[in-house]
């Protein structure tokens, strides 16, 4: 029996029609599409106190992530870039992660990690996609092939989270469909 892949969608900010979650919902339809079963980080969920190495102490919304990420096959993170990076309230986020270090699979360990970030220009995009991808490394992630930039000065999103420029919107299909495929592989391999 296959069972179904889990895949933990992380990203966006608490801005209403947040261009970096919408861009998050188009890469996680196409994981919902390859068969995955997909649950969300976003928005005010995301606000969550500032990660402290003192306290052992977690707000529920912080072991809400540790949990998802810990029985995630695949994980999708998409970031706006901010002042020529990642915002703080992803990189937070992705700061908890320390809570899985002494676990069977610290971090990422053997996840399919697939990467998003949205900017007002090319440079930000590129090296917030860039930043994503070097701590999926880090935290022993298997970033995929694909990533996806999207420069909102270029491209649009639409009121119904549809993107006008195709190819960008391919890419961010890809990515989904990616994490899908290689958490299958890697499933496969580990059973
Ligand atoms: C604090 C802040 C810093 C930003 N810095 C940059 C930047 O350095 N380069 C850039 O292209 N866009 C920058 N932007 C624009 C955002 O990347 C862009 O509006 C993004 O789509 C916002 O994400 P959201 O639509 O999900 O809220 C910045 C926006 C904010 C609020």
């Amino acid at each position: 029996m296959t069972q179904t892949i889990q895949v933990v969608a992380i990203g966006g900010t608490t801005r209403p029609n947040s261009s970096s979650e919408k861009a998050l919902r188009i890469a996680a339809q196409a994981a919902k599409d390859a068969g995955a079963q997909v649950s969300f980080i976003t928005g005010t969920d995301l606000l969550m106190p500032i990660y402290d190495t003192q306290s052992t102490e977690r707000a529920a919304e912080s072991l809400h992530l540790i949990e998802r990420i810990r029985h995630a096959d695949g994980v999708l993170i998409s970031s706006p870039g901010y002042h020529g990076g990642m915002s703080g309230l992803i990189k937070n986020a992705i700061d908890y992660l320390e809570d899985l270090s002494g676990e069977r699979r610290p971090y990422l360990d053997g996840r399919a990690v697939g990467c998003v970030a949205v900017a007002h220009g090319w440079q930000a995009s590129v090296t917030t996609l860039h930043q994503l991808r070097q701590i999926t490394h880090a935290l022993r992630g298997w970033p995929t092939p694909m990533g996806a930039a999207v420069n909102t000065a270029e491209t649009q999103f639409s009121a119904d989270g549809t993107l006008e420029d195709l190819a960008a919107h391919a890419a961010l299909t890809r990515v989904g469909t990616q994490v899908v495929d290689f958490a299958e592989a890697f499933t496969a391999h580990r059973n």
